[in-house]
């Protein structure tokens, strides 16, 4: 499945997604092309040296569709088109070929359970009124109560407040995100054939996969009943049994999706579904579905041994049972970032430094936030910068996801940092950003930098990542360890004692080992 070429191996046949790293890039946040403070396409492809040395395989992009930017781009007014904030289609199709130049593939986010208020579609269906087949492309629903005042069910939003909006005609149109993004009718053929020309206008572009927004939440439950409340804890939530997401019709837009990509050689698809089961969960990757799906009980888990082990094992069984690999995943533009989730300062540096050397060691496949890298911490940013439609709906109790989301730092002493020619950046980058530059850990051989790049060619060096041996072994309290193929061997200690090291000779290690210990909060790789 490897094979070596010029330069870095390269993932090749139908299958390369089953190991592959992909790199996920928050396209406003990953770098600046024409000085404006956003980042957007030229942005990226200028900086496509860093992720090649760095030795991904893949990128994906998060949306950088037309859109009024309610929710960061996943409210999409067009899907087939680039916003002017991030270019043109002119330069998506150059970033695509410098890609595919450097052997990374390329895969983009669609965004299938809803569209951007601004959409033509639903403009038609504001103008069209109730009972016509603009409306029947949403889901729109006379209210309850004598006049029709209150919303069709209880259903809170993700973001906070009701999920229903009502209109000017009286009828109320569901939208499990921001009253922006209206939830679009999936019992409707024009919804599904609208996005079979979406996925088909991508792949006929050259990209080499997707990752389905939302994948979980497009069918809804006949009669949209009211869902109990009884355990619900707010904005960015979803319940264990929530009527929302994972109703069994999803299946059959996945598999819809499917078949149209099977049309198309050596392309993939990844899901976001937050479903808390791991059994559950493997249904979104039966063969006929999608081809993998985020693992989120890792993103879950507390910086914990025995979290950590049940997280990895739950999935590695679920998994095998669909014949599909694990997704492993630390960090995204959702959550707060895993140095700060597992402590923050030096020990937050430490422990996701270790957690790194476990996910890119586990089999399966792995997903890099922009940033994981260089070890970025969220950022505590003014209530006056915020912009992430969580803080507002939640009557500002809850400060949303801005904190993941700061640009990235790439050279210099001061914001920002390389990141943008403009002080202005769209979210302000902290003073204190200097010692996280990729310039500065380029010259750090202790960086973290320089521990992901040399994590990702040992992954590729390694015959034993490839394949999906694995194997537990016995670990001290506090500690867990693998064994990969039989020469491979992975420890973490996530106690607060050093412990004896394993037998064998130290790879790569996540911070210094001195002697025949293995320190608190370190990873590392043994070959025995
Ligand atoms: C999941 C995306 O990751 C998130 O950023 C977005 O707000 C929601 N889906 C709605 O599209």
């Amino acid at each position: 499945m490897f094979v070596s070429g010029e330069g870095a191996p390269y993932l090749s046949g139908a299958d390369w997604w089953r190991s592959a790293v992909f790199y996920q890039i928050y396209p406003k946040s990953f770098a600046d092309g024409n000085g404006d403070g956003v980042g957007d396409l030229i942005g990226i492809r200028e900086r496509l040296d860093h992720l090649q040395q760095l030795g991904v395989d893949a990128i994906w992009l998060s949306p950088f569709y037309k859109s009024p930017m309610a929710d960061g781009g996943y409210d999409v007014a067009d899907p087939t088109d680039v916003d002017p904030m991030f270019g043109t289609l002119d330069d998506f199709d150059a970033l695509l070929a410098a890609a595919h130049e450097r052997d990374i593939k390329v895969t983009v986010d669609i965004v299938p359970n809803h569209f951007s208020d601004q959409h033509p579609w639903f403009q038609q269906a504001l103008a069209a009124g109730p009972g016509s087949p603009e409306r029947a492309r949403f889901i729109f629903r006379d209210g309850k109560g004598p006049d029709g005042s209150q919303p069709p069910n209880n259903w809170p939003a993700i973001f906070g407040g009701p999920a229903w909006n009502r209109v000017p005609d009286g009828q109320w149109y569901l939208h499990l995100f921001a009253p922006e993004q209206p939830d679009l009718n999936w019992d409707n053929p024009e919804v599904s054939a609208e996005f079979e020309r979406i996925l088909r206008f991508w792949m006929d572009r050259g990209v080499d996969g997707f990752r389905v927004d939302v994948a979980h939440s497009m069918a809804k439950p006949p009669g949209l009943p009211d869902m109990d409340l009884t355990d619900y804890t707010g904005p960015l939530t979803q319940l264990e049994d929530d009527l929302r997401f994972d109703q069994d019709g999803v299946h059959e837009c996945l598999r819809l999706f499917r078949r149209v990509m099977d049309d198309y050689p050596h392309r993939m698809a990844v899901g976001e579904a937050w479903v808390p089961d791991d059994v559950r969960l493997a249904r979104y990757v039966r063969p006929d579905e999608l081809h993998l799906t985020f693992n989120f009980r890792l993103i879950e888990a507390p910086w914990s041994a025995k979290d950590f082990t049940e997280a990895i094992d739950g999935s590695l069984k679920a998994m095998a049972e669909v014949g599909a690999p694990c997704t492993w995943v630390l960090s995204n533009h959702d959550v707060v970032r895993h140095t700060t989730r597992y402590g923050g300062g030096a020990l937050g540096q430490a422990r996701g430094r270790a957690a790194a050397l476990i996910s890119l060691s586990l089999p399966g496949a792995t997903y890099l936030y922009n940033g994981d890298e260089l070890g970025l911490e969220n950022v505590e940013l003014p209530d006056e910068v915020l912009q992430d439609p969580t803080w507002k709906r939640s009557g500002y109790t809850d400060r949303g996801r801005d904190g993941e989301r700061v640009p990235l730092p790439w050279a210099g002493d001061e914001p920002p940092f390389g990141f943008s020619t403009s002080s202005a950046t769209w979210l302000p980058m902290p003073a204190e950003w200097g010692p996280f530059t990729v310039e500065a850990q380029l010259q750090d051989p202790q960086s973290t930098l320089w521990l992901y790049r040399r994590a990702l060619q040992a992954r590729r060096e390694l015959s034993e990542l490839h394949g999906s041996s694995f194997a537990w072994l016995q670990a001290p309290e506090g500690c867990l360890a693998y064994r990969r193929g039989p020469n491979l061997v992975v420890a973490l200690n996530a106690g607060e004692a050093p412990v004896e090291l394993p037998p064998g000779e130290i790879l790569l290690s996540s911070s210094l080992i001195e002697g025949d210990k293995l320190p608190a909060n370190t990873a590392v790789w043994l070959r025995v």
